[in-house]
């Protein structure tokens, strides 16, 4: 079988940053899966679907054509990756992730970023429910007021406007949804190496998944 790393967490904890660079260090392939579900969100909004509209959302999900490419995104071969980083599609996601048709009909597009000669897959339920029997599973957390600094420094990098505060709100209302939602809710599983970045560098994380990996 394909090998997998699943790397799971709350948001902003640096999943991102750290999977991708563990991808590149294998060789692997990176799958963003929360990508995929912002780009829903944004084609949801497109298309004047409310993100609280399960079954419609499942079916506009059904339809989506989507690319990884070179760090850019398409949908139904149009660059949107700026679209979708705005703080307003990442509550847009975590609105539409909580419907089970819509992780259903997600599930096949997930599963299909599996190819040779491996994968580091990034999210909420990689290990638990899309890659299941991923090599190496990882919960990569942090302190929420570590995470909310981290999110607040990178809006700033971008030029746009933050307040630490409404961050801060933001991502504890954010923790809650994905972790008391029925569907494939955000745990730390039993069999999974605990990675807390709140007083690690990205690289230090790196090298903690890279070594648990050569084991
Ligand atoms: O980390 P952040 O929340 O900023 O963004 P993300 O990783 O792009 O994910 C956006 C939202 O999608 C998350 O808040 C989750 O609610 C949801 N998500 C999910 O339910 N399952 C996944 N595998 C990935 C993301």
């Amino acid at each position: 079988t394909i090998p997998v790393i699943a790397v799971d967490g709350p948001s902003a904890s640096g999943k991102g940053s750290v999977a991708d660079r563990v991808a590149q260090q294998l060789g692997f392939h990176y799958l963003d899966s929360g990508a995929i579900y912002r780009l829903l969100a944004y084609a949801a909004q497109a298309q004047q679907v409310a993100w609280s509209d399960g079954p419609v959302l499942a079916q506009v999900a059904a339809e989506m054509h989507i690319q990884f490419e070179a760090g850019e995104i398409y949908l139904n071969g149009i660059a949107v990756s700026q679209h979708i980083r705005s703080e307003q599609m990442g509550k847009g996601a975590s609105e539409v992730a909580v419907h089970p048709d819509v992780r259903k009909a997600l599930l096949q597009t997930q599963k299909n970023f599996r190819q040779l000669p491996g994968l580091v897959a990034d999210g909420r339920d990689m290990g638990s429910v899309v890659f299941p029997d991923a090599r190496l599973k990882v919960f990569l957390t942090a302190g929420v007021e570590t995470r909310a600094q981290r999110r607040f420094d990178q809006l700033i990098q971008r030029g746009e406007q933050a307040d630490f505060n409404t961050i801060l709100e933001d991502l504890k209302q954010r923790d809650l949804r994905d972790s008391q939602r029925t569907s494939a809710p955000l745990q730390q599983l039993p069999d999974a190496l605990l990675v807390d970045t709140t007083h690690m560098t990205i690289a230090q994380a790196v090298a903690m998944i890279l070594d648990a990996w050569k084991k």
